[in-house]
């Protein structure tokens, strides 16, 4: 890939301006400055590698070169509160681009706030930052990760979660570039209908784990138990916990419940 191809390649979209790069630290990083200095509205960053990509929580982001789509969106005109929906469109635009490849039994799904799932393996993961100029927000930078190869799995020792690849569920070779168009087609579609009753049904319809027990966890906060009912009209995570007691989550990371699986289940870690 090169930016001349790129930009001929996704040229049928509404984009602001488009910038390729072999090698970057983090395509989030690279969108900040670029945010900064005037892109314009719906401008994309996309790099082949990243040697800094970043997870929520600070995380690391493997981005090892040629075998992952690593990309960020400018978004000039949403609001700071809308960080969590943002999150959202991301994962379900991803959701609904892999939705057409894949069988109507293996559906990618979302697990809340920020990752895709397929097959109950981790493939994508969605980091929403606000970047800011003193009170002012200069832009929302919409990072997106997708493991596409093998190579792009990172090894199991430094997984949270399990984790697979998009070549690896679809049984075949992929071409990263048309999956990137078909992302960003179906987040475009979505961007103008953010928080809309259409887009918060198309939401919830992809939460995964729905009717199960789960653990979310928040750095200095007792982790909460509890069934997952859905997405509140705000789109936090609705839990129900052992009393009946019902718990809206604006934040977290969220697992299966260790005690309803068997000791050492993988998806319990
Ligand atoms: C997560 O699962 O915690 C979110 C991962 C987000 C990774 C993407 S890759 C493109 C962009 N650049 C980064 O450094 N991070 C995001």
């Amino acid at each position: 890939m090169d930016q001349a191809t790129l930009e001929a390649l996704l040229s049928d979209l509404p984009l602001g301006a488009v910038r390729y790069f072999d090698c970057v630290t983090s395509t989030n990083d690279l969108a900040a400055r670029w945010a900064e200095v005037g892109a314009p509205d719906v401008s994309l960053v996309v790099a082949n590698e990243q040697t800094a990509g970043r997870g929520r929580f600070g995380r690391l982001w493997f981005t090892p070169r040629d075998a992952a789509l690593a990309f960020s969106l400018i978004l000039r005109h949403i609001e700071p509160q809308a960080l969590l929906p943002c999150t959202a469109l991301g994962a379900l635009a991803v959701c609904e681009a892999l939705n057409a490849a894949l069988p109507p039994f293996f559906p990618p799904q979302i697990k809340w706030p920020n990752d895709v799932i397929v097959k109950r393996r981790k493939l994508a993961g969605v980091l929403a930052e606000a970047h800011w100029h003193g009170d002012q927000m200069v832009a929302l930078i919409l990072g997106i990760g997708i493991n596409v190869a093998p190579p792009s799995v990172p090894p199991a020792e430094q997984l949270e979660f399990p984790a697979t690849c998009v070549e690896e569920v679809l049984g075949k070779a992929v071409d990263r570039w048309g999956l990137l168009h078909a992302i960003l087609e179906r987040l475009l579609y979505w961007l103008p209908r953010l928080g809309s009753a259409e887009f918060m049904m198309a939401w919830d319809a992809r939460l995964a784990f729905r009717g199960e027990w789960v653990v979310v966890t928040l750095e200095g906060q007792p982790p909460q138990e509890g069934v997952v009912l859905g997405l509140t009209p705000q789109g936090y995570l609705r839990l129900k916990d052992t009393r009946g007691q019902v718990h809206d989550l604006q934040a977290g990371v969220m697992h299966l419940r260790p005690t309803r699986y068997e000791q050492g289940d993988e998806y319990a870690r």
